[in-house]
Order: structure tokens, then sequence, then C-alpha cells
């Protein structure tokens, strides 16, 4: 049987691009985005991607979607929470309380609702997998980024202990560790930090490939071939574990 896969913030970037490998592998695919109009271009352009409008912040939200996902997949064998936002860079000490709210809001909270309820559907699955979209953030800390960097190390957490509760069920549990990828969003973190450090974007970009042993950004391909990878046959005994996905990169800079 095809796998039946549920992928958060799935209407573009990583997620689509983990939507678009995972139909192209015969998976049936429904995604959860916050964006309707992208939402509505990801579903049209194949038909095996369906989805819903959602925020993963919003409790009752989730709680609709898992409707939608019963009603579209009959069930569940891949949990991909890829959704994520990045929050303002800022210091510390000037960092908005209601910004470092928002981001634990979607990123640990929001995590949190749809891993929750995508559980009773995993169990019942022969093979089933989640994979959580950490970073770079993840394994170092992130100066100017607290609240990412946070939520991204508490989902190494929230993952760990889901491979130690659910393992006895067959359920695997990963996180995925990205570093810069190529793409629209990293070049706004670098305007972010040019306007903070006063450097020029290019010399924020110049300065992010010095920590880099491979000097070049991460193909969002690269990182769904590494999410199938993990929710696929070869991978039935890899669970609780970090990958790194980031050309060596020695640290959040
Ligand atoms: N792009 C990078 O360089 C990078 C690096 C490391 C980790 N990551 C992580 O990868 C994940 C995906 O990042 P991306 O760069 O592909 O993102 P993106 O900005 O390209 O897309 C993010 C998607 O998330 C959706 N979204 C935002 N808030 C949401 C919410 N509350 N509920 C549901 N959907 C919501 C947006 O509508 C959008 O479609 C995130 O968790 C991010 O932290 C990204």
């Amino acid at each position: 049987m095809s796998q039946r896969v549920l992928i958060t913030a799935g209407a573009s970037g990583i997620g689509l691009a983990a939507a678009k490998a995972f139909t192209a592998a015969g998976a049936r695919v429904h995604i959860a985005d916050i964006n309707a109009e992208a939402v509505a271009a990801a579903s049209a352009g194949n038909p095996d991607i369906t989805g819903s409008v959602t925020d993963v912040s919003n409790p009752d939200a989730v709680a609709a979607l898992f409707q939608d996902v019963k009603k579209e997949l009959g069930g569940l064998d891949v949990l991909v929470n890829n959704a994520g936002i990045a929050g303002p860079t800022t210091p510390v000490e000037e960092y908005d309380a209601g910004a470092f709210a928002a981001v634990i809001g979607v990123n640990l909270q929001g995590t949190f609702n749809v891993t929750q309820r995508a559980i009773p559907l995993l169990k019942e699955s022969d093979a089933a997998s989640i994979v959580t979209m950490s970073s770079l953030a993840g394994r170092f800390g992130y100066p100017n980024r607290v609240a990412y960097s946070t939520t991204k190390w508490g989902l190494v957490g929230f993952a760990k202990t889901l491979a130690m509760e659910l393992g006895p069920f067959g359920i695997t549990s990963n996180t995925i560790h990205p570093g810069a990828v190529d793409g629209p969003r990293i070049m706004s973190v670098f305007e972010g930090r040019a306007s903070i450090s006063g450097r020029t974007v290019q010399e924020e970009v110049d300065s992010a490939m010095a920590n880099q042993s491979v000097k070049q950004f991460i193909n969002p391909d690269d990182i769904a071939a590494l999410i199938l990878f993990l929710a696929g046959p070869h991978a039935r005994t890899i669970s609780g574990q970090m990958f790194p996905i980031d050309g060596d990169s020695k640290a959040a800079v």
C-alpha cells in the first residue's frame, strides 16, 4: 500500500519539496499550511496532494486538520513536522516577549499539537515514522535568534522522547538539522543579520560560507530525499537520532 503522509508547512520550501518527492515515490500526501493560496496551488498541481489551511499553533485548527487527514488519507504512516517560523533577529535583551511566545507557539506547541493527534493513527500503521525539522540552530547557539534556537533545541528533546515512548509501537522519530537552505527565506535571514552587524548582505553570505566545509547552500530536494529515507524501509531501526545536512557547518553564525 502506498504511504500516507502528513507534512506541516507543506505548501512551500522544504515541505513542498518533500511533498513532491513523496508523491513521486508513490505516496499520498496531505499538507497542512497556514497560507491558503499556497495550499491551493500545491494541491492543484498534483492529484496526489490534498491540503488543509491550518495554523498548527491553533489546537482547534489542528483538530479540524485531523478530520481532513482521516477523510483524505484514511490513516497515517508518516508525519513530517516541518512547520517553523524564524522570529525576529534581535539581541536577547531587546527581544519582544510576544514574538518569543509566537515562535514557541508555532515551533514547539504547534509540533506538539499535531504530533499528539497523529500518534493514534501512526500506531495503526505497520511502519510509521515521525520526522521533525530542527535546524543548525538546534545544534549550536544562534546569536540574536534566541527564540528560534531555543525551539529548535527543544524539538531534539521532543523527538528523542517520542523515539523512546513510541519505539515499542514500531514508530521511529528523528530530527533533521539543515544549514542554510537555498531559497528566498535564507536571503531574508542574511538581510536581518546585515541590519544588525552593519556589514553588507554579501559579506554576511561570505561569512556563512566560511563557516562550512562544503561551500554551498543546501538544496531542499536533498533534505526531501533524507526525509524519505528516514521514513523508508531501510530506516526502520534508525530512531532518536539527529541528522545534520549543513555542509559540515561549525556554528550557526
Ligand atoms: N530555509 C532554511 O534555511 C532552513 C534551515 C534550517 C531549518 N529550516 C526549517 O525548515 C522548516 C521549513 O522551512 P522553509 O525554509 O522551507 O520555510 P518556508 O518559509 O519556505 O515555508 C514555510 C511554510 O510554513 C508555513 N507556515 C508558517 N506558519 C505556519 C503555521 N503557523 N502553521 C502552518 N504553516 C505555517 C508558511 O505558510 C510556508 O508555506 C522550518 O521549520 C525551518 O525552521 C529552514
